[in-house]
């Protein structure tokens, strides 16, 4: 399982043409002086954990919750490596109390989890169930009665069936519409309490792999031209949702969303190379992030899809550029290795060898310089004032020692490496505000069913006993220290 339709797209397009001029690298960021002293976070770094509704919660048929794309996927066969589904998964729908004093212990002030969808409406729109935001309430309350702020993401993939059988989901922009009536219904009715709200997390996953590859719910392998038209779709209901958010929420909500940005590194450090990786952080994510953040798809884009390209209208790129207060980063993995090139568009990715380490997930390359590169090019290439690392971790095999506990010592050498690199773009002026976790604790990871562990607490999913592992401590003494070291 990798993420291969990324980074073939990436691959195309790096070798594709398209112009552009070379331009000075950012000089205020040039020196790294501040970054080696104390190891410290900026005063007021936002540490959080991350989970999302499918992965943890469970209930699925409870209290009026209506099934999910993800319910009736994993019901068929074969498409699960365990054979498993989320019916239960961490069962914090019942145990949410539990599970904020875990995030309590940790010492996070932030918490970023998922509304879902199907609980709120259970057919996607028409009338609420008003028991199911009652659970948000309950959460939200919990966690803010333990000093955490609730940081919501209103769609992390579990999409009401019903929509999928009525609209095709996300291949009809009526969808968008759903969705943005559903984001301010959230808005309103949570806003009192809840100022953060991510619209749509990684775009940039659920439409290639459950539109174009079949891996993901609901499992369709469509056309480009159709894949290129969902994610539209989905660009068009951000940007309804992120006006519905503002006319319903109060005048202090914040909003963003979460994307799976295509991670770029200059593949060695000169300025020729960091002005190409600008380049290609730019047409790699031309499709989703760019055209939200600048409201144009870029030449090099449109040429790459060519009679595949999505069609748009001049009303609809004002809608999916409605202004956003952040942008929410999810980074796991390098995808784009890049040197300049002298023809357009001004950069070359460069293969992967073989032999490039990986974390115990096979997609998950070894790249803690991402954790540097990701947000400083970002900042750069779309003048971002606010950007929060919504998602970073790894799983890991985490065998349970002897002793009762588990040494995830894989864990631990990635956050800090990875946080090394975060620290290092802050210490230089960029505008990183937070770092989210993935994951509290293991959960329902997709097609890998509960194979891949992701969390600081382990699961049992027998038992649902929570243990923490020793990277929970590592994080906490990270938290307290608002620092790497001492
Ligand atoms: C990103 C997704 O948002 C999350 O749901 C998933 O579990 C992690 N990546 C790890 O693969």
């Amino acid at each position: 399982m990798t993420w291969a339709s990324t980074w073939a797209a990436a691959g195309a397009l790096a070798l594709a043409s398209g112009s552009a001029g070379a331009a000075e690298p950012d000089a205020s960021r040039a020196s790294g002086a501040a970054a080696g002293s104390a190891g410290r976070f900026p005063d007021g770094f936002v540490w959080g954990t991350a989970t999302s509704s499918y992965q943890i919660e469970g209930a699925v048929s409870e209290d009026g919750r209506g099934p999910s794309i993800w319910d009736t996927f994993t019901k068929k066969r074969g498409t699960i490596e365990d054979g498993s589904n989320g019916d239960v998964a961490c069962d914090h729908y019942h145990r949410y109390k539990q599970d904020v004093r875990l995030i309590a212990e940790l010492g996070c002030k932030a918490y970023r989890f998922s509304v879902a969808w199907p609980r709120v409406f259970p057919t996607g729109d028409g009338t609420p169930n008003p028991k199911g935001l009652d659970f948000y309430h309950r959460l939200v309350d919990e966690l803010l009665a333990n000093g955490i702020e609730p940081y919501a993401t209103l769609y992390h993939w579990d999409l009401p069936q019903a929509l999928q059988d009525r609209l095709g989901g996300w291949r009809s922009a009526d969808t968008a519409k759903a969705f943005a009536n559903y984001a301010g219904h959230v808005a309103e009715r949570l806003g009192d309490r809840l100022k953060t709200i991510f619209t749509i997390n990684e775009c940039g996953r659920f439409v290639p792999f459950g539109y174009g590859s079949g891996i993901d719910a609901p499992g369709l392998k469509l056309p480009q031209a159709e894949v290129n038209q969902a994610r539209h779709h989905v660009a068009l209901a951000h940007g309804l949702a992120v006006q519905a958010i503002r006319a319903k929420a109060r005048a202090d909500t914040r909003v963003g969303m979460a994307e799976n940005i295509t991670a770029c590194v200059p593949a060695i450090d000169t300025p020729e190379n960091i002005r190409a990786a600008e380049i290609a952080t730019r047409e790699l994510n031309a499709g989703f992030l760019n055209v939200i953040l600048t409201g144009q798809y870029t030449e090099p884009f449109l040429s790459w899809a060519g009679t595949d390209a999505p069609k748009f209208t001049a009303e609809e790129l004002a809608i999916i550029s409605a202004p956003v207060d952040f942008v929410g980063l999810n980074i796991y993995a390098p995808q784009a290795y890049v040197v300049a090139a002298d023809h357009p568009p001004g950069f070359q990715s460069l293969p992967f060898p073989t032999s490039f380490p990986h974390m115990s997930s096979p997609w998950l390359m070894l790249g803690p310089e991402i954790a540097y590169w990701v947000p400083r090019l970002a900042a750069k290439v779309w003048n971002l004032k606010d950007i929060y690392i919504t998602e970073n971790g790894t799983s890991s095999e985490d065998r349970i020692s002897p002793d009762g506990r588990i040494h995830d010592l894989d864990r631990v050498m990635y956050l800090r490496n990875y946080l090394t690199q975060l620290q290092r773009a802050a210490a230089e002026g960029v505008p990183v505000k937070g770092y989210f976790l993935w994951s509290l604790m293991d959960n329902f990871e997709w097609v890998f069913g509960y194979k891949q562990r992701f969390g600081v607490y382990h699961v049992d999913f027998k038992t649902q006993a929570r243990t923490a592992k020793l990277s929970a401590s590592f994080y906490r003494d990270v938290i307290a220290k608002n620092a790497l070291r001492a």
